[in-house]
């Protein structure tokens, strides 16, 4: 499951839209190791794998496909584009089977 710690576990390493991208090394992201997208609405992008119930539930549509070719988990991962308007429903959370979402309120 992904870290609800991850702010303090992971340094934030990258921007890819408006939203952060998380590693625990402090390195850069590989093809192998995509880290954490999103920081309100966090998706670990290596336990991801392209369920996408996040997508099909997410009452305000924060999610949005993005390509990861050749990662092993799935080639495509929920991207949390628009995390601003996240309203806290958590359905996403409860809806991931693999648990790769967090939402902190804040
Ligand atoms: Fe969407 Fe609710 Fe998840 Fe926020 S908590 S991203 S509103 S499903
Ligand atoms: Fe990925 Fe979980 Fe959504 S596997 S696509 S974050 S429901
Ligand atoms: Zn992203």
């Amino acid at each position: 499951a992904i870290d609800p710690n991850f702010e303090n576990t992971h340094e934030e390493v990258d921007r890819h839209e408006d939203h952060r991208v998380w590693t625990t090394d402090g390195e850069e992201p590989t093809e192998d190791k995509q880290g954490i997208h999103g920081t309100h609405v966090a998706v670990d992008f290596d336990i991801c794998i392209a369920d996408g119930a996040c997508l099909e539930d997410c009452p305000v549509d924060v999610f949005e496909w993005t390509d990861t070719p050749d990662h092993p988990e799935s080639e495509i991962k929920a991207d949390p584009t628009y995390e601003d308007q996240c309203i806290d429903c958590m359905l996403c959370v409860d809806v991931c089977p693999v648990d790769a979402i967090d939402v902190d309120p804040g």
